[in-house]
């Protein structure tokens, strides 16, 4: 069996669009050129590049002792952070995890995220959760200024050192954000609470391998070394995944197919497809341009989405994350009486069903117009989502030179927030705020 990820493209490229991928692939080159030569837009944030081969065994050390110090005292971690400071852990977490981690007791704390939201009600039943037990914090943030997760440490800070005093927070508080600037780099140096560093160079969506990532992933007591493994193996070895990746999805861009549905049959990976979201969202969409990056859950969503990507408009393409091996097994019994008729698949394994469930699908979406990209992943387990991580990552890259965009910015993200702080008079927006008043008026 292969023990890498692989790209299958033959139930996605035929006829215009087999011409376009062949047309793109010097474009494609250069591309991929201009990345690794950092000669492109953005250059300035190419830190993700090599990161996997360059970290540090300190580093890992370091994260480890600080895992281990939340890990000994704390009932609950609370990660605090949103965008690239929240999508890349959650994912990870939530795809190694046991389904049902949050209703049984087991070792260790259990990791919560908060500051991804400005949900009052998240908030007041996160503090009912906690309040009058033990827990820590990782406050992430590389700006040190965002709001979601500024206005949760505050509430959660306040609350830990009420509770536990201010010798058991400094202890249990990890502050991730920028070497020099920002806010959160001030108040942790004042607070002298643990800090790690996130590079000036790996913009917040590229994030999940340096402490970033690796710190609450390690505080859930996942290995963070199979996962730095894995995507070093990617690192060095994944071109030809990911150019095959890159090409193919701008070739059916390039033939009427606007959106991108990131489709998995494993319940587990439902966050990875909200940090894939992201991090090619945020890269592609500009100028106008960029595949819209959509996700659905299977079997669950054909039983919604399932008539849309089957019949709607035929602008959409999917790529389907295909899963080897399940982690445990479970087998359907025989029932004498077989009154829901179910007795012709009795024995089998319930992955066996999804498998042909997913078989079945592709065959559907291929039949009713929708192209179907296929990534194999051996099983969920650190290496493969090490891998997946940085294969995604790097043809992000080159996916968005491909399409002439700069993909290491995202002033779009910025539009929001004006308007946010001038509705909330933040001091320093005053003209702001008097404009967004008149233009409410009328
Ligand atoms: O990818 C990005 O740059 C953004 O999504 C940021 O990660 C997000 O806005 C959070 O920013 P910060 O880490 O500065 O709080």
């Amino acid at each position: 069996m292969n023990d890498k990820i692989q790209v299958i493209s033959k139930y996605a490229l035929d006829g215009n669009a087999l011409k376009s991928a062949e047309a793109l692939r010097m474009t494609a080159m250069a591309a991929k050129q201009t990345l690794e030569s950092g000669s492109g837009a953005g250059n300035d944030f190419l830190g993700w590049l090599h990161l996997p081969s360059s970290i540090d065994e300190q580093l890992l050390q370091d994260i480890e002792r600080s895992a281990a110090q939340l890990r000994s005292e704390c009932e609950y971690v609370i990660s605090i952070g949103i965008g690239g400071s929240y999508l890349g852990a959650k994912a990870v977490i939530e795809a190694l995890s046991d389904h049902f981690a949050a209703y049984k007791s087991g070792n260790g704390p259990k990791v919560l995220f908060a500051g991804s939201n400005i949900g009052e009600d998240y908030l007041y039943d996160m503090m009912d959760l906690v309040r009058g037990h033990k827990f820590g914090i990782i406050v992430i943030s590389k700006s040190g200024t965002t709001t979601e997760p500024g206005i949760a440490f505050r509430i959660f800070k306040d609350m830990l050192e009420k509770q536990e005093g201010k010798a058991f927070a400094q202890r249990n508080i990890v502050a991730v954000t920028d070497a020099r600037r920002g806010a959160l780099r001030g108040l942790a140096t004042q607070e002298g609470y643990a800090t790690y560093v996130i590079p000036d160079d790996v913009g917040g969506r590229f994030s999940v391998l340096t402490p970033v990532g690796l710190l609450p992933i390690a505080v859930a007591g996942f290995d963070i070394r199979a996962l730095v493994a894995g995507a070093v193996e990617m690192e060095k070895e994944g071109d030809e995944q990911v150019m095959h990746y890159a090409i193919a999805r701008n070739a059916l861009y390039k033939n009427g197919k606007k959106i991108e549905v990131l489709a998995n049959f494993s319940p587990r990976l439902h966050f990875i497809a909200e940090w894939w979201k992201q991090l090619y969202g945020e890269s592609e969409g500009k100028g106008h341009k960029g595949i819209f990056p959509a996700s659905v859950d299977f079997t669950t969503d054909l039983h919604s989405m399932g008539q849309m990507i089957q019949d709607g408009e035929r602008t959409l393409f999917e790529t389907v994350l295909s899963v080897g091996d399940q982690q445990h097994e479970v087998i359907i019994p025989r029932d004498e009486e077989d009154l829901d008729g179910l007795n012709y698949i009795a024995g089998k394994n319930v992955d066996y069903v999804n498998k042909m469930a997913e078989l079945g699908t592709r065959l559907a979406h291929v039949d009713g117009g929708v192209p179907n990209l296929i990534i194999t992943m051996p099983t969920v387990n650190e290496r493969y989502l090490g891998q997946l991580i940085y294969f995604f990552e790097k043809a992000c890259g080159v996916s968005g030179y491909i399409l002439g965009v700069n993909p290491f910015d995202q002033p779009g993200v910025e539009a929001y927030k004006k308007n946010m702080f001038a509705l909330l008079e933040k001091p320093g927006h005053e003209q702001a705020t008097a404009q967004i008043k008149a233009r409410l008026k009328n």
